[in-house]
C-alpha cells in the first residue's frame, strides 16, 4: 500500500487550466450588445471628453469581469494611437473591503509606490479623499478610469460612490478627467443606492443578463476545443458553433448548458460543471465523458455552491436554521413559525447570540425560503380557523448540519456525544 504515482495525464484533456475560473479567454462571445452599450459609454474618452460614470450589474458568473478587462484593455491599447489622450486605469476588487473608507485607502496604495504605501486604517475619512483626489491629480495622464469590482462589499458606507464620480464637478480634482466604473452582482445593493449616489455613478446602466443553454453551450463548445484532446470547434455561417469531439459524447456540452442555464445563467458554473465531469472522466480512467458524468458532476457542484452559500450566511440566519435542524430530528417537520422561534431562542441565548423578535426571525424564515433553502406552505384551517404558514427544508438536512457544525460560533450547539445537536433546556 502506498501512494499512487503522480503520473501526467491524461487522455482527456489537452490543457485543463482552460476551464479553471483564472482562465482568460481570447474572446468574448455572445455578449456583443453589452460590449457595444460599453464600449460606446466609454467613446466620449477617446474623444478627449470627460467620461462618463457606468454602473455594470447582473449575477453572478455573466461575464462582467471578463468584460470589463477586455474593454479596458482594448481602450489601453487603441490610445496609443491617439496624441491627446493619456488614460490611465485602475482595478480594485472590493471583495474584503467593507467601507468606502477602505477602498479609498486601497485605490491611494495603487497609485503609490511600494516605499510610498499608506496604513489602511488611521487617517481621519475627510484627510483619506483628500489624498485620493491628490494622487487623481497629479496623474501624468488625461483621463483616468477607476473600476471599482465587487462594489457592494461596502454596504451602506457608501461615500466614495458619490465623491469619486463627482471628483470633478464639485472641484476635488481639475487636471484628470475622473469616470468610475461600478460592478456587481447584488440586485439589493443596486436597489439600495442612495439616490445621490445613483445620480453620480449611474449615468449609464449596463445589465448583464443570464446566460441562456443556447449562449452557453456556445461558450463550453469554444472553451472545450481548446481544453481536451481531438476536440475542434467551427463557426458556421449562422454563428451557431459546431463541436467535433472524440472526447466528449454528443449529450455532453447541452446537458451542462442546460443544468447551468437551469439554475444560474452562469457560464463560471457551465465551466465548473465541464470541468468536474471531465475529472470524474479522468479519475475512472474512462476515455470519454458521457452524460453519466455530466450528472454526477452536476450533484457535485450544486452540493458545494449550496455549501458556501450556507456558510455565508449571518449568525442569525444559522440560529433559525439550527432550530429547524431541532426540529428535523424530532421529526415534526413541516413546522409552524412559532416552533421553529421557540427553538431559535434557546439556541440563541445558548451562544450568547442576541434574540431577536419573532418578527424578525418570520424575516429570516422568508429570506431562506427565498434563497431555496426552506420551502414554505399554507395550511387553512377550514373558515373559521384562518390560515397560518409551515416551514421544511428544501435542502438536505445533513448538508446544513454539516456547515453549522463547521461555523466556529455555533459549534457548542453540537458538542453532544458524536457531534449531536444539545440544547440544555430540553
Ligand atoms: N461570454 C463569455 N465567453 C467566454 N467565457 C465567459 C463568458 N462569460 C463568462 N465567461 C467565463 O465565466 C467565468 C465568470 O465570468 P466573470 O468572472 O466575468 O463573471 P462575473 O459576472 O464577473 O461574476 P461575479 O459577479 O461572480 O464576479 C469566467 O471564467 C469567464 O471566463
Ligand atoms: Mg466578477
Amino acid at each position: 500500500m502506498g501512494l499512487e504515482r503522480f503520473t501526467p495525464d491524461s487522455t482527456i484533456f489537452a490543457d485543463e487550466a482552460v476551464l479553471r475560473d483564472g482562465y482568460r479567454p481570447e474572446k468574448l462571445i455572445e455578449r456583443d450588445n453589452e460590449l457595444e452599450q460599453y464600449q460606446s459609454a466609454l467613446k466620449p474618452v477617446i474623444n478627449g471628453a470627460p467620461p462618463k460614470n457606468l454602473f455594470l450589474y447582473g449575477q453572478t458568473g455573466v461575464g462582467k469581469t471578463l468584460s470589463s478587462r477586455m474593454i479596458i484593455e482594448r481602450l489601453d491599447a487603441d490610445q496609443e494611437d491617439l496624441d491627446d489622450v493619456e488614460v490611465s486605469f485602475v482595478e480594485l476588487n472590493c471583495k474584503s473591503l467593507n467601507s468606502s473608507y477602505q477602498v479609498a485607502a486601497n485605490l491611494i496604495n495603487k497609485f503609490r509606490e511600494p516605499e510610498d504605501q499608506i496604513k489602511p486604517t488611521g487617517y481621519p475619512s475627510g484627510m483619506i479623499f483628500t489624498m485620493l483626489f491628490e494622487e487623481l491629480e497629479k496623474l501624468d495622464a488625461t483621463h483616468c478610469l477607476v473600476v471599482l469590482d465587487e462594489i457592494d462589499a461596502i454596504g451602506n458606507d457608501d461615500d466614495i460612490l458619490y465623491k469619486l464620480p463627482r471628483a470633478n464637478d464639485n472641484g476635488n480634482v481639475a487636471n484628470t478627467a475622473v469616470g468610475v466604473i461600478g460592478i456587481s452582482n447584488d440586485f439589493t445593493f443596486r436597489d439600495n443606492l442612495s439616490a445621490r449616489v445613483k445620480d453620480s455613478l449611474c449615468d449609464e446602466e449596463i445589465h448583464f443578463p443570464p446566460y441562456d443553454a443556447n449562449e452557453l453551450g456556445n461558450i463550453l463548445k469554444q472553451r472545450a476545443s481548446e481544453a481536451f484532446h481531438n476536440t475542434t470547434v467551427q463557426e458556421r455561417d449562422d454563428g451557431e458553433f459546431e463541436l467535433s469531439s472524440e472526447i466528449l459524447e454528443d449529450d455532453v456540452i447541452p446537458l451542462c448548458a442546460a443544468f447551468a442555464a437551469q439554475d444560474s445563467g452562469s457560464a463560471r458554473q457551465a465551466l465548473k460543471l465541464l470541468y468536474k465531469a471531465g475529472d470524474m472522466a479522468r479519475d475512472e480512467g474512462s476515455e470519454r465523458i458521457s452524460e453519466g458524468h455530466v450528472r454526477n458532476a452536476d450533484e457535485v457542484v450544486e452540493r458545494d455552491k449550496v455549501r458556501e452559500e450556507l456558510s455565508r450566511l449571518p449568525t442569525q440566519s444559522k440560529l433559525t436554521l439550527y432550530g429547524l435542524l431541532l426540529l428535523e430530528e424530532e421529526d415534526v417537520l413541516p413546522a409552524k413559525r412559532n416552533r421553529i422561534y421557540e427553538r431559535y431562542v434557546l439556541a440563541a441565548k445558548r451562544i450568547d447570540a442576541e434574540v431577536r423578535t419573532d418578527r424578525t426571525i418570520h424575516d429570516r424564515l422568508s429570506q431562506l425560503t427565498l434563497k431555496g433553502f426552506l420551502d414554505v406552505r399554507e395550511q387553512n384551517k377550514g373558515p373559521k380557523g384562518g390560515s397560518y404558514y409551515e416551514y421544511e427544508f428544501s435542502i438536505r438536512a445533513d448538508l446544513v448540519r454539516d456547515v453549522l457544525q463547521e461555523d466556529g460560533r455555533m459549534q457548542e450547539l453540537f458538542e453532544g456525544t458524536d457531534g449531536s445537536m444539545t440544547l440544555d433546556s430540553f
